[in-house]
């Protein structure tokens, strides 16, 4: 036993695994475990991205500049309110290392974004988790949840991994309805794909309020997920406070060039958004078909649930990983009887629904 002790609030990782010997190769030929984009990046955005292959000699912009201007102007905010990140996940745990500490409470939904948990125990803070209904967040469970304690909440919107998603109205009376010194996190790592027209990511809270912070990431839709590019827009104190905490070059160069051009191709947008929408469609009939129970999903996954029970989702797992495709599992939020599956390409799409019928034997 080492005499160096961690904070208590951290446990030990398991060892991790050996280095392969291809760095790049993936471990299943179909993998539709991490809500990852089947499509290569926009051509402009690996461009970009090898074009800063040839400065890599120099340090990056520390303030993200270029970034934030052309994410500035796509969505029209103000660029001295947006932080960059690397990935979305990076700003979730420095709100946390901000806002929160030993003595309060943090809200955040039963089945949302796993990462929340974690932060909040890492801070030394109590998780409140609130109940869903059907999978759907209710407003009224998280105003019900708040105490003299609670600090802020974290909302997964849509959420991961649910794929449902709270109206903006909602969200809007979710605001109005918390005390003022609670800020109110909306995690839209999804919006691209959310298309209804009663969904928002919450951008011009931020603009209202001086408690909303509202992330973002280039992980999904733009399918950069390998190179960590993630971005916030919140109130100017609550901006000033947390680049404090981001180190000198958190975002790389490659990242802020490949970044920027991503978020700037309109056409790929459309096309990874048409191709998630169709595709989820035909994923919730065509396993529906098998007697699988779908979440009805906004986002470019599907959550879905073995009415025969935990024994039969954990056959159905093993049988496609034997099969080369793995789905991911929700056994962490006890959703024991139920796999989240990312929409694919078009054959990988096929490929998971003709070995999902074998296994059923239909
Ligand atoms: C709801 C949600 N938020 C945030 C993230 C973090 O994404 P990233 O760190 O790649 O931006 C994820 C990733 O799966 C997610 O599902």
């Amino acid at each position: 036993m080492s005499n160096i002790k961690a904070n208590k609030y951290i446990t030990s990782s398991p060892a991790q695994p050996q280095p392969p010997a291809d760095l790049v190769k993936p471990k299943f030929k179909i993998d539709l475990s991490l809500n990852e984009s089947p499509f290569a990046p926009s051509e402009k955005a690996i461009k970009a991205y090898n074009e800063a292959g040839k400065v890599l000699n120099r340090y990056p912009d520390y303030t993200s500049a270029g970034l934030r201007g052309v994410l500035a102007e796509k969505y029209n905010l103000d660029d001295k309110r947006i932080m960059c990140t690397a990935g979305s996940e990076q700003m979730l745990a420095f709100l946390a290392r901000a806002y929160i500490s030993e003595g309060d409470e943090v809200i955040y939904p039963k089945y949302g974004f796993m990462v929340y948990r974690f932060n909040i125990m890492m801070a030394g803070a109590t998780p409140v988790a609130v109940d869903h209904d059907d999978f759907k967040i209710n407003v009224d469970y998280i105003l019900d949840a708040v105490t003299d304690k609670t600090r802020l909440v974290f909302l997964d919107n849509p959420g991961n991994p649910t794929g449902t998603y709270v109206p903006y109205d909602e969200i809007k009376r979710l605001r109005a309805s918390l005390p003022g010194h609670i800020l109110l996190v909306l995690d839209a790592a999804y919006a691209e794909f959310a298309v209804e027209g009663n969904y928002d990511s919450g951008l011009k809270l931020v603009d209202e309020y001086d408690n909303v912070v509202v992330t973002r990431t280039l992980s999904k839709l733009y399918g950069l997920s390998g190179l960590r590019v993630g971005w916030t827009y919140g109130p100017d104190e609550i901006i000033n406070t947390l680049l404090h905490l981001k180190g000198g070059f958190n975002v790389s160069i490659a990242a802020q060039a490949a970044g920027a051009a991503a978020v700037l191709d309109d056409k790929y947008a459309v096309m990874v958004r048409d191709h998630s929408r169709k595709w989820i469609d035909w994923l919730t009939s065509e396993l529906r078909a098998l007697g699988i129970k779908v979440t009805p999903s906004v986002c470019n996954f599907i959550l879905i649930h073995f009415t025969d029970g935990r024994e039969k989702m954990k056959a159905c797992y093993t049988y496609l990983q034997e099969n080369d495709i793995n789905v991911g599992q929700v056994g962490m939020y006890k959703l024991d009887a139920s796999l989240r599956i990312t929409v694919g390409t078009e054959e990988e799409n096929k490929a998971l629904v003709a070995t999902m019928k074998d296994f059923f034997g239909k």
